[in-house]
């Protein structure tokens, strides 16, 4: 083992919403080390332009590589869909991950009559980005997208099981379950928190949780670029957020599935 490998790996999203990937990382990769930067000073970023998402993920790229971060997973599918490219100029030749090009994968490998549907941010779906990562590989798959941008206020609310949310969720799918979607990719941080929802009310559609795909992606990445770490029981979690730690430390929780230490303010540009 040499310092690069116990270096921690380097996890960003808009805010809160990221730590579903961290979660899935700490399952997958429990001897790794994290650092997590949220920025809840300016989120949302799913309806926000191209322009200024590129501005802030550049300063929080900066940030994480400042920390010495051996490599980078972009959990917010937002960031990926219009700020991926520069993410990965900026990187050189560190792996990068994210939840588009990981949720793409699985979306493939789950659909039997590759009839595909997502649903996320406005900005996500207006860049047509699942779309593009799916026919990247599968140019003749058919692909259903459905922005749903009152899904995020209502899951930070912790209104998983709510009737406001149910009819919400039932509304946004109406055009996804007219089609003959097998699979619903879930392409935003929060959604997979509404999973025993969707599955009520989609029941013979796969979801996709590209948590989970990313973080398979990254142990996967780790392992080609000899990087992981495998001796390190006691693993390092810091989270930086860019407004005060509160509001991230009681919704986080709910996001992590465990009690969220060592949060500390850090503000950007
Ligand atoms: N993290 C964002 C995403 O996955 C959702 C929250 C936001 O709009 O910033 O698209």
């Amino acid at each position: 083992m040499t310092a690069s490998h116990s270096r921690p790996i380097g996890v960003f999203d808009s805010g809160v919403g990221g730590l579903t990937v961290v979660r899935a990382l700490m399952e997958r990769l429990p001897m790794e080390n994290i650092v997590y930067f949220g920025d809840t000073a300016r989120v949302p970023y799913g309806v926000k332009s191209r322009a200024t998402i590129e501005h802030f993920t550049a300063q929080i790229v900066d940030f994480l590589l400042g920390n010495e971060v051996k490599a980078l997973v972009i959990a917010c599918n937002t960031i990926a869909a219009v700020a991926g490219h520069k993410v990965r100029q900026s990187a050189g030749n560190m792996p990068v991950l994210d939840v588009i090009a990981a949720g793409a994968q699985a979306a493939l490998a789950t659909s039997r009559n590759h009839n595909i549907g997502v649903i996320a941010t406005s900005t996500t779906v207006n860049a047509n980005a699942y779309a593009r990562a799916i026919h990247a590989q599968n140019p003749t798959a058919r692909i259903l997208s459905q922005a749903c941008p009152l899904l995020v206020p209502l899951v930070e609310e912790g209104w998983l099981d709510h009737e406001v949310t149910r009819l919400t969720v039932r509304e946004y799918l109406k055009p996804l379950l007219a089609d003959s979607v097998d699979t619903l990719v879930l392409g935003c941080t929060h959604y997979p928190l509404l999973k025993p929802l969707l599955k009520q009310e989609a029941p013979n559609i796969t979801l996709v949780d590209s948590a989970i795909t990313t973080a398979e992606a990254t142990a996967q990445a780790l392992a080609a670029a000899d990087l992981l770490n495998t001796n390190n029981p006691a693993p390092d979690y810091r989270f930086y957020v860019s407004d005060i730690p509160l509001r991230f430390q009681t919704i986080g929780e709910r996001f992590l599935g465990r009690s969220l230490e060592q949060i500390e303010m850090m503000g950007l540009g």
